[in-house]
């Protein structure tokens, strides 16, 4: 896709000095030079400045930002376009990570809607809404598959399953990078953080990782294969090492994976001062050893720490780095560029869009994401009913927003109390103060029919360097909810988070459990339109839910070991420890509705089916019938999972390999088909290889990993 920019990018080289070559792999920000700005303009006009980033600090996800002003960008890139010596626009890239006015849920929460489509649409929408103030690259997707929930960087991810995290990177990509990278709505995607930073040691940020390589091929490489195949333009370089190598600094990561194996051909641009962290990593001697280890691994763009503008001249006229090294880097820079149409249309140009829809969307999107965890018949309410609401959650608006909001309004978030004062009808409404004392909380619980609590976690505790020991819900919040189970009252709880938070001894003392997520600009209305069954539940866990803190990790995508002991699927989890029960909370997949499904004649066209039918094409077609025996009409995620039962590397227990997302009205049923391929039944060796050996599979169709729907299909 890039590559046929090539030849002109080459023209464009063959007329550049050395400096301004270099000069297109450096990115600035220009918060260090507002105190002197001409010094700035005579770095564009001298063609040192490849990059803009609209951020102001490192950790964007948790700090105020400035605004995007885009009459200065644009005066800026007039300089480079109009007064340096060849000309090259400047890209500006921002994290424009789930939202930028209008703000969506968080990945983690849109990955529970398991609706590709409803994510591309919401995707595009960012895109323009970006596009519309002037932003042309985003360095969105984050697309690190994580164990850990004490993470606070997994709420920024599609969750712990490879097929999830390809899936969420194309719906992404496209949504960003539409049909038509020209196109004014488009921005370019950017795929991060490559590789393996969500394996960070005990969850604790930038830490090191241990990632064998099968673990790297068949775990964390599929959403990033996935993100190269849908034409995503750049990758990010991650901080961390794997194995104690620096992947900024890894010619296997980012070279022989990233471009021999992958076939990526964008441009690598690094994580902000990762190149300059290779002296931390212990991996360079100094700044100039960093330069030379970054660009020979195959890292482009240096982000903000000026290790390529400062050191890459004297490198190359000392002959330790080839100018080769330096030309492919700057074509690779330019041929996306050129393919985005930045040569054509340089400057930022405001428009409108229908913020109206984009909201709609976003609505849509989060009650979609809504995982509804538990319900003893409490839901959906009555819009007439008396409700006393508490908790810390009553009034918040910006945590709804979640981690990575960098443009989104605070001041026009609805609250939660707000939405449901809009929602209810002739119910009333008794809400406790915003004080963390419930003081009332006794009182008002008596007027009411029903108890909600407002509950969670604050986007601090999210993204970031915003990583946690302990992902239990907070002492105080702990003693409400048993004090409001201690009435006479049904109590719900509604739990506004970024990560899975362990409810052990929480979840009990409720009648029913609303996950809400930080769902962004609309959490609340539809946090409302799904308590009141104006929409019914149909979001499912894209990641595993741990009783506690001290279970981490657990996860699926486990595989058996030699002895029934695999708690995660009931195989005497009494003998995982001896003090707890290591089963998961809440599985992989799992979430309910307001109706109820059922599946029957689950059945594949073949029980048998030869290794070399499946090279030349051969599928196996999957099918279930599903039925709404409920009382609501509703949505439900099909989920099929299937199990290599002996393999040369032993295979995970279940691996997830589809899901559809069907609308059943009440009553109806739908026969839901699947077709497994070659594509689907394989692995990879521990050198990229990908294999399918014969033998049996187990295929699983149900409502979470833990189905017990299962046919066998044999390949011989
Ligand atoms: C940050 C983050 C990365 C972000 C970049 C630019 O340190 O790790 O996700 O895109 O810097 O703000």
């Amino acid at each position: 896709m890039y590559k046929k920019f090539a030849n002109r990018a080459k023209e464009i080289i063959s007329e550049m000095t050395l400096k301004e070559k270099i000069g297109q792999l450096n990115q600035i920000t220009v918060t260090p030079y507002m105190n002197d700005v001409e010094k700035l303009r005579n770095m564009i006009r001298e063609g040192q400045v490849g990059s803009i980033i609209l951020a102001s600090t490192a950790t964007a996800g948790n700090d105020q930002q400035g605004r995007i002003d885009i009459d200065m960008y644009n005066e800026l890139q007039k300089i480079a376009v109009e007064e340096s010596r060849m000309g090259i626009p400047m890209l500006y890239g921002r994290d424009v990570i789930h939202g930028h006015r209008v703000v969506y849920p968080l990945p983690l929460a849109s990955a529970s809607a398991f609706n590709d489509e409803l994510v591309e649409k919401c995707y595009r929408n960012i895109a323009e809404e970006a596009a519309a103030d002037g932003v042309r690259w985003t360095f969105s997707p984050m697309l690190d598959l994580c164990h850990d929930p004490r993470w606070g960087r997994i709420v920024e991810g599609p969750g712990e399953d490879p097929y999830v995290g390809a899936q969420m990177a194309r719906a992404c990509i496209r949504g960003f990078q539409g049909d038509n990278l020209t196109d004014k709505k488009s921005i370019v995607a950017c795929a991060k953080h490559y590789l393996g930073y969500g394996f960070s040691e005990g969850g604790r940020d930038y830490f090191r990782t241990e990632i064998s390589d099968i673990t790297l091929q068949n775990y964390v490489l599929p959403a990033f294969r996935a993100a190269v195949d849908e034409g995503v333009a750049t990758v990010m370089s991650s901080f961390n090492d794997i194995n104690g190598i620096p992947v900024s600094g890894s010619k296997k990561y980012l070279t022989d994976i990233l471009r021999s194996q992958l076939r990526f051909n964008g441009f690598v641009v690094s994580d902000w001062g990762a190149v300059q962290m290779l002296i931390h990593h212990g991996y360079a001697e100094d700044r100039k050893d960093c330069a030379k280890k970054a660009i020979e691994a195959g890292l482009d763009l240096d982000m903000c720490v000026r290790c390529y503008i400062e050191n890459l001249e004297m490198l190359v006229n000392d002959g330790e780095v080839s100018i080769e090294n330096i030309d492919t880097a700057v074509e690779r820079i330019l041929c996306v560029k050129l393919a985005m149409g930045l040569f054509d249309r340089p400057y930022g140009e405001k428009f409108d869009y229908d913020k109206e829809k984009h909201l709609k969307d976003a609505r849509e999107l989060a009650a979609e994401s809504m995982v509804l965890l538990k319900n003893n018949g409490v839901l959906p309410l009555n819009k007439e009913a008396n409700i006393a609401l508490m908790g810390p959650f009553t009034h918040e608006r910006r945590s709804l927003l979640g981690t990575w909001t960098l443009d989104g309004s605070e001041s026009e978030t609805p609250n939660f109390y707000e939405a449901l004062k809009n929602a209810l009808t002739n119910g009333k409404l008794f809400c406790t103060d915003t004080s963390r004392t419930y003081d009332n909380s006794s009182e008002i619980s008596s007027r009411a029919d029903i108890i909600i609590l407002a509950l969670g976690e604050s986007h601090w505790t999210t993204g970031e360097r915003h990583s946690v020991s302990d992902i239990s819900l907070s002492k105080d919040q702990i003693e409400l909810v048993n004090k409001m189970h201690a009435t006479d009252k049904k109590v719900v709880g509604v739990f506004f988070c970024g990560r899975p938070m362990a409810l052990e001894g929480v979840v009990e003392n409720l009648d029913a459990v609303l996950y809400a997520w930080h769902s962004g600009s609309e959490t609340a209305n539809a946090a409302c339109d799904i308590l009141f069954g104006d929409t019914v539940p149909s979001g499912k866990t894209p990641v595993t839910f741990p009783r506690r803190s001290t279970h981490i990790p657990l996860y699926y995508n486990t595989t058996s070991s030699g002895q029934p002991v695999n708690g995660y699927y009931g195989q005497n989890p009494q003998w995982n420890y001896t003090d707890s029960m290591a089963s998961p909370l809440y599985p992989f997949g799992y979430g309910l509705s307001y109706t109820k499904f059922e599946y029957k004649n689950l059945s594949a066209d073949k029980e048998l089916i030869s290794l070399d039918s499946l090279k030349l094409g051969g599928k196996i077609n999957v099918s279930v019938d599903v039925s709404n025996i409920g009382e609501y009409d509703g949505k439900e995620v099909v989920q099929l999972y299937i199990r290599d039962k002996v393999a040369s590397i032993i295979r995970p227990i279940r691996e997830l390999k589809g899901y559809k997302k069907v609308f059943l009205k009440l009553g109806e049923t739908q026969t839901v088909h699947f077709e497994l391929s070659y594509k689907d039944l394989g692995f990879y060796n521990e050198n990229g290889e990908y294999l399918v050996e014969k033998g049996v599979f187990e295929i699983y169709v149900g409502e979470n990993c833990l189905t017990k729907n299962i046919i066998t299909v044999k390949v011989n």
